[in-house]
């Protein structure tokens, strides 16, 4: 398996036939489509049943936008923004350039000070937008493309719309219709998949390839995923380990799970998890908090509450195997920073020792700790450990009855700034 999962406690005392009988209820209910929200899970066989049309033609599309631009923004907010990034990021080798087009993001906030800077930056550049929304109609990403669409329009004249590239619903939204109108390039986001469930999609695939990786590789780690954890095995698939050791945790009074990276390329694939879990089980009352440190880094400010505040967390560490580049520390003749004792070790060993050592204070303040090991930060790789994710965030949910595929919680806040804001209507 490219994902393994360990536990700081007895995992098999966990394991009962109830268990596993409900674990079994869920897979039934998920493949004959009686489990909530069936109608958002198209994500499932995604990657085994992806149209090989589709793939040559997103492949296509990024050559054209990198023979035609510098720069691709990418206009999207929560999962129509997070798969891509999280994707780019994790594959990115520190201070290297990715060998297809810069990536940048925008319409994930609202801030004037980032969009006028960002078409400061853009000026002198050739330029491609991407502009994704799923509803067609999210405020955030709406307005910044708007002062996008206006920015390329006074820049390419006519010939903006060869450089906009729509990825959003077939039917309807407000976006499709100036897509329509406009005449853009247009991306289908599908029916039965949801934003956070979005990633193996034109969403994830085109800013992707774009960057200039292969998401050939990307979906052939998915695929793989999605073949090896289909059955409920609770000795051997890794994402029903997870599910089964979340759920016990937080009924053992763990409501809060840290996921803690050592590889800082893993921050957006944080990001990225939080979105994943945080809105498909934080509902009525129930499920996990999900949050994020980076080791060493946090262990220098959060880890002071990870190992003495209020008992409350639990860790779950994503261990890289191999991290491709790396150095070894040298015997010095001088040994006035008393580092020697180090001399012949690779800084990945070191990072290990942090590892260990954190693993271990941890867990004697009262932290248990899953790890999670993945053999190296590559396409196949990151596709089998997003889509491990995604199956073991339905099952999450669904241990605690919960529809992991909606998101009312969000609409609070968007009907108050429409109040704020005077829009007619509210
Ligand atoms: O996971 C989700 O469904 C949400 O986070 C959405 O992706 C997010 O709200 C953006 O929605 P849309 O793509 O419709 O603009």
């Amino acid at each position: 398996m490219t994902v393994n999962v360990n536990f700081s406690g007895n995992y098999q005392e966990l394991v009962s036939p109830e268990l596993t009988e409900r674990l079994q209820t869920i897979a039934n209910k998920m493949n004959d489509g009686t489990a909530a929200g069936s109608d958002f899970l198209g994500w499932k066989n995604w990657p085994s049943t992806i149209d090989a049309e589709l793939v040559s033609r997103i492949q296509e599309t990024a050559k054209k936008i990198q023979q035609q631009a510098d720069v691709l923004v990418v206009i999207g907010i929560g999962g129509s923004y997070l798969g891509s990034k999280a994707v780019l990021e994790a594959l990115r080798e520190p201070f290297k350039s990715a060998t297809g087009v810069e990536i940048i993001f925008a319409g994930h906030l609202v801030s004037g000070a980032y969009l006028k800077n960002l078409m400061t930056y853009l000026d002198g550049k050739e330029v491609a937008v991407n502009v994704i929304s799923k509803s067609g109609k999210t405020t955030e990403p709406a307005i910044a493309f708007r002062f996008l669409q206006d920015y390329m329009e006074k820049r390419y004249g006519q010939k903006a719309a060869e450089r906009i590239y729509v990825t959003t619903d077939a039917e309807k939204g407000a976006l499709l219709d100036v897509a329509k109108e406009k005449d853009y390039a247009r991306f289908v986001v599908p029916d039965d998949i949801g934003g956070r469930y979005s990633v193996f999609t034109s969403v994830g695939l085109l800013p992707i390839a774009a960057a200039g990786y292969s998401i050939e590789s990307l979906l052939s780690g998915a695929k793989r995923a999605e073949q090896e954890l289909v059955e409920v095995h609770t000795d051997t698939n890794p994402a029903i380990q997870y599910a089964i050791l979340r759920d016990h945790l937080y009924r053992a009074g763990y409501p809060v799970e840290i996921m803690a990276v050592f590889e800082e390329r893993l921050t957006f694939v944080q990001e990225w998890w939080k979105q994943l879990f945080g809105e498909s089980e934080g509902k009525e009352g129930k499920g996990i908090f999900p949050a994020s440190v980076l080791y060493s880094t946090d262990l220098h400010s959060l880890g002071q509450y990870v190992q003495d505040g209020k008992r409350m967390l639990f860790e779950t560490f994503v261990n890289v195997e191999s991290v491709g580049d790396d150095l070894v520390m040298q015997q010095a003749a001088n040994d006035s920073d008393e580092l020697n004792y180090l001399a012949g070790k690779s800084l990945h060993e070191v990072n290990g020792a942090v590892q260990q050592a954190t693993a271990e204070a941890h867990l004697s303040g009262g932290v248990p700790l899953i790890t999670l090991s993945i053999p190296a930060l590559d396409e196949d790789t990151i596709g089998y450990l997003l889509y491990f994710y995604m199956l073991s965030c339905a099952y999450s949910a669904y241990l605690l009855d919960i529809n992991p595929f909606d998101q009312p919680g969000v609409e609070e806040y968007k009907v108050n700034m429409f109040r704020i804001l005077n829009k007619p209507g509210y």
